[in-house]
């Protein structure tokens, strides 16, 4: 059993991590910046010992992380961009892996990116905006943070879109405002766009089953994360279905008008990069096959994510027409 660090224990893919964690045995120590918060409450109830810090990015971040990364054995970090202050995803990630790196028992990082980032200058559209470019930049430089510190093991996880985009009451107000409001999705993807798509609860799994076997999963490992391909049309077919019978549509903007709405809009100038550089983001079937063979899990498509989150969709897409 080993005893694993998580930060951004109280998000999506950090509660994730740490509930599957908890939930084959291991210990898990989860950074919160607010232990009154439900997500850190429910964290101590499930058995997991919580430790209060600030930002990661804060002047006195390197001294909490320090005492944080004491005596565990792994940390997961998963970083988080931030739409006002465009380096501060790279001052927390470089002040996460130094605490890491300094502390001698910790063995195993597991850092969890983004689909595409390892090739992301070309994805064509990939600086459409200043907060497009600090994205990928940030992530990227993460990742070579992460592969040149010189850990026994290392996974970097690139997830595709997370199904929690559709379903999530606070992701679907940012990602598919529009779809909740009248029903339509407006995006740069055409309908028969072929999106990669995965449960934050799998990122979860696949990252407490890298920390359970490091020597397969945390040698220099660094994989997409996809569970299965579907089309947009399909999505919002599945979508709607599961919101009670609604019949949801995709309206695509002309490329001009999404590269002129993208430094605006961080949700169209994310999509567009994902949608110039098709399946070099998502990867294809036999990426698919291979990931669920690598780490020996059955992910969950997302017909079966919207039947386990079925009242919430019913709740959230009620004034949809
Ligand atoms: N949505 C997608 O389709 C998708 C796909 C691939 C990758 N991603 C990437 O996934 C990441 C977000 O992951 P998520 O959805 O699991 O996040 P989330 O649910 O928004 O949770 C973020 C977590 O990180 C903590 N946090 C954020 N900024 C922090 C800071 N500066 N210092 C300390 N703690 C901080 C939050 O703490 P509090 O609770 O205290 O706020 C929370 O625990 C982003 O980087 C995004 O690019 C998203």
């Amino acid at each position: 059993m080993v005893k694993v660090l998580v930060l951004g224990a109280t998000g999506k893919q950090g509660g994730a991590t740490a509930r599957a964690l908890l939930s084959l045995g291991h210990g898990v120590r989860a950074w919160v910046r607010d232990a009154s918060a439900a997500a850190a409450v429910a964290l101590a109830a499930q058995g997991a010992e919580l430790f209060v810090g600030g930002g990661w990015e804060a002047a006195g971040a390197p001294a909490e992380l320090a005492r944080a990364a004491a005596g565990v054995d792994g940390v997961f970090f998963v970083s988080a961009p931030s739409f006002t202050d465009l380096g501060a995803e790279r001052r927390g990630a470089a002040h996460v892996v130094a605490a890491a790196r300094a502390s001698p028992s910790v063995r195993h990082f597991v850092y969890s990116s983004v689909g595409g980032v390892d090739r992301y200058e070309e994805l064509a559209g990939w600086d459409a905006s200043a907060f497009s470019t600090a994205y990928w930049v940030s992530k990227a430089e993460t990742e070579a943070l992460v592969r040149g510190a010189g850990f026994d093991y290392y996974t970097i996880l690139r997830p595709a879109e997370f199904m929690s985009n559709y379903t999530d009451a606070a992701s679907a107000r940012f990602q598919v405002a529009g779809l909740l409001a009248t029903g339509t999705l407006r995006t740069p993807m055409p309908a028969d766009f072929v999106a990669g798509l995965v449960d934050p609860a799998d990122i979860g799994r696949a990252a407490a089953a890298a920390f359970a076997d490091p020597a397969r999963l945390g040698r220099a490992l660094e994989t997409p994360l996809v569970a299965e391909l579907r089309t947009v049309a399909r999505i919002l077919a599945d979508l709607g279905a599961a919101a009670g019978g609604k019949t949801f549509r995709v309206s695509t903007y002309a490329p001009d008008e999404a590269r002129a709405r993208a430094p605006g809009d961080p949700f169209v100038a994310g999509q567009l990069a994902r949608l110039n550089a098709g399946r070099l983001v998502d990867g294809d079937d036999a990426i698919v096959a291979q990931v669920r063979e690598r780490f020996g899990l059955t992910f969950r498509s997302f017909p079966e994510h919207l039947a386990a989150h079925r009242d919430e969709v019913v709740e959230l897409y009620k004034d949809a027409p």
